[in-house]
């Protein structure tokens, strides 16, 4: 992915996240996706006051993405709030992979310009993927 997407893609990430709503973590996190459509999607997270129901940036982003139409993820850009990177959790990883192939890169970039790029087997090996009953 040239320079320049991706830089689209952390600028869209960066915006999505100043609207975070996290009262409870003080983590503010963005999202960015480029579409195989070559539509982007952003997203931030949204904390509840009810803990467990607060939701990830990238399953914003994602949402967004199945709204407007897509579902399949080139790129994914996940900016973090701090000098860390911020690697999707456990549950975003199965998420993205639903949209995502082997091409799928997802990006992550701290707050100081660091940035790390993994495909989605480095992320998810043994990825749950077959949900057809046998008979
Ligand atoms: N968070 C994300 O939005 N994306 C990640 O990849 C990791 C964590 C959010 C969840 C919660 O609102 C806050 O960051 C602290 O965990």
């Amino acid at each position: 992915m040239d320079s320049k997407k991706i830089k689209q893609l952390v600028d869209l990430a960066t915006a999505a996240q100043v609207n975070a709503h996290a009262p409870y973590s003080g983590f503010n996190v963005g999202a960015a996706i480029l579409s195989k459509t070559t539509h982007t999607y952003s997203g931030c997270n949204v904390e509840n006051v009810a803990y467990p129901l607060g939701q990830c940036a990238e399953a914003t982003a994602i949402g967004n993405m199945v709204c407007n139409g897509d579902k399949a993820i080139a790129a994914i850009v996940i900016t973090s709030p701090t000098e860390d990177l911020c690697f999707p959790c456990g549950g975003c990883r199965q998420k993205i992979a639903e949209f995502s192939d082997e091409s799928t890169q997802v990006i992550m970039t701290s707050k100081d310009g660091k940035m790390q790029t993994l495909s989605m087997a480095e992320l998810l090996p043994y990825a749950f993927s077959n949900n057809t009953p046998t008979s």
